[in-house]
């Protein structure tokens, strides 16, 4: 069965980061139905094994496409780099994935030295490293890994000691090392802008690749001729969790969207 522009966009990340690339999607398109996937029982990827989140990758996708999607988003840079290539041989729908937004902040940056705050998993990927060689040189790329980051964003406590501890520690270095331009390159992190640029100071720009993803989604559906009518009714939100704890983890899903969507426990 071809897929029609009544079906919905499939879009999954590890857990609720890509909620921020979903709020983004929903505010270019907004007559467009949205399905969901926390895999939150799998967070954090950027700790795990290619090979699983490869096959959570599989799984997911092909739920999603159980379910009648048109279109595929990979909300996830870890995801990103170990699956995309995989998911677009098996797939022929369209599959738009994430790329850290280096390429804006290269373009902004006044001192000249842009920094990385991504996953283990996608500072290690090629896929990044060909990234980075494209603007490493006239401009110096710091990266940073973060470990520890994903899991305390999963809690959904923002406010916590812990956490403005982390964030701090992580953040500094890159500052002290002349960083006035930051990229957010896992897309849990935008959930902490507030709490990052607190701690970066003013005089630093904080840049994630949402938007871009969202206006790369609209292009795509165009192009395929999959685009719902704007004069439709609004479209609807449906999400799944894989979490151990599905109701909390329903609650944080609907908290951060602001919104009373439906939220499944996850069958895969
Ligand atoms: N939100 C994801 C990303 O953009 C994955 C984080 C993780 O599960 O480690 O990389």
């Amino acid at each position: 069965m071809g897929a029609s522009a009544d079906g919905p966009i499939g879009v999954f990340d590890s857990g609720v980061g890509g909620l921020t690339v979903l709020a983004e999607i929903r505010r270019a398109l907004p007559a467009e139905h949205l399905c969901y996937v926390a895999d939150s029982g799998h967070a954090p990827y950027g700790e795990r094994a290619p090979e699983l989140v490869r096959a959570r990758a599989e799984a997911i996708t092909g739920f999603l496409i159980e379910q009648g999607a048109k279109a595929i988003v990979i909300a996830c840079n870890t995801a990103t780099g170990i699956a995309a290539a995989h998911l677009r041989a098996l797939h022929e729908l369209p599959i738009i994935a994430m790329e850290p937004a280096v390429k804006p902040a290269a373009a902004c940056t006044k001192s000249g030295v842009v920094g990385v705050l991504a996953t283990s998993g996608t500072l290690k990927s090629e896929k990044f490293e060909a990234l980075r060689g494209r603007f490493h040189g006239p401009v110096q790329v710091l990266t940073q890994p973060c470990p520890g980051l994903v899991e305390l964003i999963e809690t959904g406590d923002f406010e916590a000691e812990a956490l403005r501890g982390l964030v701090a520690d992580l953040v500094s270095p890159l500052l002290e090392r002349g960083a006035d331009t930051l990229v957010l390159g896992c897309t849990h992190y935008p959930l902490l802008h507030g709490l990052i640029s607190d701690i970066a100071g003013p005089g630093v720009r904080i840049t994630d690749a949402g938007a871009a993803v969202a206006r790369h989604v609209r292009n795509r559906l165009a192009e395929t001729g999959l685009l719902r009518d704007a004069d439709n009714t609004p479209g609807d939100q449906r999400c799944w969790t894989s979490a151990a704890a599905p109701d909390a983890s329903a609650a944080l899903i609907r908290r951060l969207l602001g919104a009373a969507v439906p939220v499944a426990k996850l069958p895969c």
